[in-house]
C-alpha cells in the first residue's frame, strides 16, 4: 500500500516528504511536483511526420570512441565483441558509478595523485586525474542534476495516459527504473522486466535501492503517494526480447535506451518488439539519449565505462522519424534532462 501525506504536514517519521527534494550519498531524492518553473518536456513541435525526411534533418550522429575492455577483448579474441556480451561488460561497468558514493570516491583520486605524484609515477597519477574528473562529472550528472533517471521529467513524459491498472513490458530493462516510476503513477499494475544479462535481475534491478521513494498516486484516492520497489508487482525475464513469446496482451510496452543500439538495418526488427505484445490501442514508449554537446562529452569522457556496444545519438526528431516509418503514431514527443522521448500507438 503506497503511502500518502500533503507537503507541509510535519512527520515524525523519516518518510520523505513529497514535495521535498535532497541528496543521499549516491542519488537524489525528488518528489517535487512535475510541473514546477525548472521542468522540462519541452514538446519541440512537429505537427506532421509526413513532412519530415531524413534530408531534411539529418542523421542521428554514432559514438565511436570504445571502451579499452573491448579493444583488449578483441585483440585477444580476434573477432568483434559480441552484443550480448558487451551488454554483459556494460552492465557491470556502469552499475559501479551507481554504487559509488562520488564524493568518497574523488577524495581517495585525489589522495592516489597525491602519492603517485610524489613517487614519480606519471601514468598512475594521470589516471587518478581521469577518475577524480569522473567522480565529479558523475556527481554532478547523476546526483545534484539527476539527469540519469530524472524522475520529474520522466514523471511529465508518462502522465497523462489513459490506462488503468496496466501491464507494463520492459525491453531491456537493466535496473527497471522506469517502469517502477510507471507503477507508481498507475498503481495496481504489473510489469516484466526483460534483460537478458542476469545481473541485471540479481543486481541492477535486485539490488535497486529499497528506499528510493517513487512520487505517483493513492490508487484509492488519487492524491499524490510515496511508492516503494517493494510495494510493486514485477516480475523480471532472462531472455532476448527477440525470444519473447507473448500474446497482445500489454497496455504499455517501454523502452529507454534501447532503439539507439540497433544500426538502421535492425531498426524495423527493433519497432517490431515494441509493437508485436501490445494490446490494441496500448502505448509504446521510447526514449533514447539527446544529440547535444554535453552528451557527446560524457560519452568521450565516460568511454572505458560506457561505450561496448553500438550507439546513436538522436534528436527527438529523428526518434520521431524512426518511429513514424515504422508503423508508429506520435501522440506526443519531447525532451527530458538527457533523453528524448515518445509517447506512440501502432497505425
Ligand atoms: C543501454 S541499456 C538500457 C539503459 C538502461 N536504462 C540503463 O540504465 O543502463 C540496454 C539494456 O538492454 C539489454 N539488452 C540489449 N539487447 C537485448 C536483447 N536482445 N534482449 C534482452 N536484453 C537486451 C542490455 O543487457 C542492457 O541491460
Amino acid at each position: 500500500m503506497a503511502r500518502s501525506y500533503h507537503t507541509n504536514q510535519v512527520l515524525s517519521s523519516p518518510e520523505p516528504l513529497i514535495g521535498s527534494t535532497y541528496l543521499t550519498p549516491t542519488y537524489r531524492v525528488d518528489l517535487r511536483p512535475t510541473h514546477t518553473k525548472d521542468v522540462f518536456f519541452d514538446a519541440s513541435p512537429v505537427s506532421d511526420w509526413r513532412t519530415l525526411s531524413w534530408k531534411k534533418i539529418g542523421r542521428p550522429y554514432r559514438v565511436e570512441r570504445w571502451s579499452k575492455e573491448k579493444k583488449q577483448w578483441e585483440r585477444e579474441h580476434g573477432q568483434e565483441l559480441p552484443p550480448q556480451t558487451s551488454w554483459e561488460m556494460f552492465n557491470r561497468s556502469f552499475q559501479q558509478l551507481f554504487d559509488a558514493d562520488a564524493l568518497a570516491s574523488r577524495k581517495e583520486a585525489l589522495r592516489s595523485l597525491g602519492y603517485e605524484l610524489s613517487h614519480g609515477d606519471l601514468h598512475e597519477a594521470w589516471e587518478a586525474v581521469e577518475e577524480m574528473v569522473q567522480a565529479t562529472v558523475w556527481n554532478k550528472i547523476h546526483r545534484i542534476e539527476d539527469a540519469v533517471w530524472d524522475p520529474r521529467g520522466k514523471r511529465a513524459l508518462f502522465e497523462g495516459l489513459d490506462v488503468k491498472k496496466p501491464e507494463v513490458l520492459f525491453l531491456g530493462a537493466a535496473d527497471g527504473y522506469e517502469a517502477m516510476q510507471l507503477l507508481a503513477m498507475y498503481p495496481g499494475g504489473h510489469a516484466v522486466l526483460v534483460d537478458y544479462d542476469d545481473y541485471c535481475r540479481t543486481h541492477r534491478f535486485g539490488q535497486f535501492p529499497a528506499a528510493y521513494p517513487f512520487l505517483g498516486v493513492n490508487e484509492a484516492t488519487g492524491a499524490p503517494a510515496v511508492w516503494y520497489r517493494e510495494e510493486m508487482n514485477i516480475d523480471f525475464e532472462v531472455v532476448d526480447i527477440r525470444d519473447l513469446n507473448y500474446g497482445r496482451e500489454f497496455d504499455i510496452v517501454v523502452s529507454i535506451g534501447l532503439i539507439e543500439h540497433f544500426p538502421d538495418e535492425y531498426k524495423p526488427l527493433a519497432f517490431d518488439m515494441h509493437r508485436r505484445f501490445l494490446k490494441p490501442g496500448g502505448y509504446a514508449i521510447m526514449t533514447t539519449p539527446r544529440l547535444q554537446l554535453q552528451s557527446r562529452l560524457f560519452y568521450t569522457l565516460f568511454a572505458d565505462i560506457m561505450n561496448f556496444a553500438y550507439r546513436e545519438l538522436m534528436d527527438v526528431t529523428h526518434l520521431g522519424l524512426y518511429a513514424y516509418e515504422n508503423g508508429f503514431e506520435i501522440l506526443r514527443h519531447g525532451r527530458i534532462k538527457a533523453h528524448n522521448g515518445i509517447i506512440t500507438r501502432a497505425r
